[in-house]
């Protein structure tokens, strides 16, 4: 877990999901991980996102390896939520900034306790970003593709 005064920022490219997201109505731009638990634990975060084009979006953002369904088995991935967005994003390269830590991954016993915790980390992350603008994010350098960078806050 970071300290308060870091951020934690990924860039890469949006893979296909297996669509889940969608039918549970929380459609996730997926990014692989370069292997670096070290740098980032597995988690649930408050964060922003950043298209191609520069747009900046607020996210709920998810760190490992979805226990709900791939008990400890799953590949580790990046998975976003974007708040108040429809649109494909695949493909696209997305820059992820991990702003705040909500919880911890937890495997539910049904995709409705999953949901339930769901649309709570989204009003978490609809706070958070409301007192944190995407205006004030640190510049995030050049991370390589999948590579997690630990930023200080400004
Ligand atoms: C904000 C957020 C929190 C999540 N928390 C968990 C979690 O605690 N446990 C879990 O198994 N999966 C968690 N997930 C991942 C979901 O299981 C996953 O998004 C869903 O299965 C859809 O997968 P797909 O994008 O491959 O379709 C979370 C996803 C998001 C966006």
């Amino acid at each position: 877990m970071p300290d308060e005064q870091d951020f934690f920022v990924v860039r890469g490219q949006v893979e296909s999901g297996d669509k889940r997201g969608r039918e549970l109505g929380f459609p996730t731009a997926n990014i692989a991980l370069r292997d670096q638990d070290d740098v980032v634990g597995d988690g649930v975060w408050a964060g922003w996102a950043e298209r191609a084009d520069g747009t900046r979006i607020a996210a709920a953002v998810s760190v490992g390896r979805r226990p709900t369904y791939y008990g400890a088995d799953g590949y580790r991935l990046l998975e976003a939520h974007l708040l108040d967005f429809t649109g494909d994003l695949y493909d696209e390269e997305l820059t992820v900034w991990l702003g705040e830590h909500l919880r911890e991954q937890r495997a539910y016993s049904s995709a409705e306790e999953l949901i339930t915790a769901l649309k709570n980390d989204v009003a978490a992350a609809a706070a958070w970003t409301a007192a944190h603008p995407a205006a004030d994010l640190p510049d995030p350098g050049g991370p390589r593709l999948g590579e997690v960078r630990r930023l200080r806050r400004p």
